[in-house]
């Protein structure tokens, strides 16, 4: 019965560069009326591009693009909403400074025979739609005052409630709650049955097969399969998204991966007793031991950054407690928490470093003490910079170079360095190879190996499989703020960690 519709859209032979960077090659995509059509694939693999291309935003690209079987070109993302497209990006895009009712309005108020926007008719109109996907937020309230995850689901509401023909949701779900979860996905189902057609893009593969009437999976800007979600598994989609065996440059990390015995017999440095944090963190236990890289494995969204925020003393956790070498500790501040011997190198180097400042300063000066580091003498701290410059081979190799201007695994290596001469109890590295060509990432990893022999405990979070492979003795994942896996003293594998989280 489907089939006898034209399809709503139609892409043919789509290909997209971004400068040297070829983010789609040659990709037919079909969208039919009263069809969820779920799409999967690698950070990378080019989905996002693929549906900014149908939403207006990219408007250079190669090949045809058909609306109810007709061809058109759009200028702009305010032409592909004129034609009934509507998208919830990848990243937020609320306006934290306008009201709930606002938001779920952006673009689109209702107004009377003046022109004047109906307020009250607006907030109560709000307001019923938010009801409708179980959130009970204040029409009224300002936006950016709320929880992450509720402002997710605020825009979520704005792009189903917009009366567009074709939605498109990227990763929608990272932030989301099972509840929430069900509750959307009741609210696609009733927009199929009215013939909306929706792409549903998601790493949770469980509920692209939950939700789903056909599947896409994408690699390296190729569409590498498409099948009915009935007539497939997780098993088989994980092995199309990741390829086994067949891209060269991947395969390092397709094979198995033994993790070493734990150290039992070193001393638990740090040990987390069921931390929770409002909706972002349930119940979460874990222990590094002294010398052990411990490695936090889960999507975007999964809590990791608030674990991280709450190691390093940013957030205090609503239960549970942080012991730290067998001692109990609340910090109140990252102050406390740096005391108690914990470093944080954040995913944004930005943050930890002295751009303007030269390489030498930026070794030497442990962010512990800096005011102490300032009495220490120029002379000395140029030649102990200069011996931890070319010991990792940081690139150039001068210390009076602005650190602004090395690239970012050479800024990451001089991040690390610091720590090798004032050594932490508890080191803790956000993403600490993301985006790094392969040589700087393999000086990364062994900066890292050199700090944990030293018997620094190291916590490595990430969302990419490879850092967590490459880098890690254990292995804890962490899925919608739960640890539901640990991985130690046995074998592991990229589809291993990803069929965990
Ligand atoms: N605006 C952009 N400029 C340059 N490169 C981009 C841009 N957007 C995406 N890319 C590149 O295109 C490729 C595909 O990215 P993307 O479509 O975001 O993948 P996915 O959504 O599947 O993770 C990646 O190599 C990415 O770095
Ligand atoms: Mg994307």
């Amino acid at each position: 019965m489907l089939d006898s519709r034209p399809p709503l859209l139609q892409l043919q032979d789509i290909t997209k560069s971004f400068g040297g960077v070829t983010a789609l090659r040659g990709v037919d995509f079909t969208l039919r009326p009263g069809e969820i059509h779920g799409l999967v694939g690698e950070n990378g693999a080019g989905k996002s591009t693929l549906m900014k291309i149908i939403a207006g935003v990219h408007t250079g690209f190669s090949g045809r693009f058909l609306l109810d079987g007709r061809e058109v070109h759009f200028n702009s993302a305010r032409d592909a909403r004129a034609a009934g497209i509507a998208m919830v990006h990848q990243e937020l895009s609320v306006a934290p400074d306008l009201t709930v009712a606002e938001n779920v309005f952006l673009g689109n108020q209702p107004t009377n025979a003046l022109g004047l926007v109906q307020w009250r008719r607006m907030a109560r109109e709000a307001a019923e739609q938010l009801k409708r996907l179980g959130i009970d937020a204040d029409p009224m309230s300002r936006l950016g005052d709320l929880p992450i995850g509720v402002q997710q689901l605020i825009e979520i509401a704005r792009v189903l409630f917009s009366g567009a023909r074709i939605i498109i949701l990227d990763e929608p779900t990272s932030a989301l709650s099972p509840p929430e979860v069900e509750r959307l996905f009741a609210a696609l189902r009733r927009l199929r049955e009215q013939g909306t057609g929706i792409i549903f893009i998601s790493h949770f593969i469980e509920d692209i097969l939950l939700i789903s009437d056909e599947v896409t999976v994408f690699r390296n800007g190729r569409k590498i399969m498409e099948t009915r979600a009935a007539d497939t598994s997780k098993a088989a989609l994980i092995e199309a998204m990741i390829g086994k065996g067949r891209d060269a440059l991947e395969d390092s990390y397709t094979h198995d991966i033994t993790l070493p015995a734990p150290p039992v017999d070193k001393p638990i440095v740090v040990e987390a007793d069921g931390l929770s944090l409002a909706r972002n963190l349930k119940s979460v236990s874990f222990s590094v031991h002294a010398g052990e890289v411990l490695g936090v494995y889960g999507f975007m969204g999964c809590g990791q950054l608030e674990l991280a925020r709450i190691l390093f003393g940013k957030l205090a956790p609503d239960a549970g407690e942080l012991r730290v070498s067998g001692e109990r500790n609340r910090f109140k501040s990252t102050a406390d928490a740096r005391r108690a011997g914990i470093a944080f190198v954040p995913e944004s180097r930005r943050d930890m470093l002295f751009l303007q400042e030269p390489v030498y300063k930026n070794v030497s000066i442990s962010i512990l003490d800096r005011i102490n580091a300032l009495l220490l003498k120029p002379a000395r701290e140029r030649t102990l910079a200069q011996r931890q410059v070319e010991q990792l081979q940081i690139r150039p190799a001068d210390v009076e170079i602005e650190l602004g201007l090395l690239s970012g695994g050479n800024q990451q290596k001089v991040a690390l360095a610091k720590w090798l001469s004032h050594p932490p109890r508890l080191l803790v590295l956000c993403e600490p190879t993301r985006g790094m060509d392969v040589g700087a990432k393999s000086d990364v990893i062994q900066i890292v190996r050199q700090l944990r022999d030293q018997g620094i405990a190291v916590i490595v979070l990430s969302t990419e499989p490879e850092t967590v492979l490459s880098l890690a003795d254990r292995v804890i994942v962490l899925k919608r703020g739960e640890v539901v896996r640990e991985f130690a003293g046995e074998t592991i594998s990229k589809d291993r960690l990803l069929e965990a989280a």
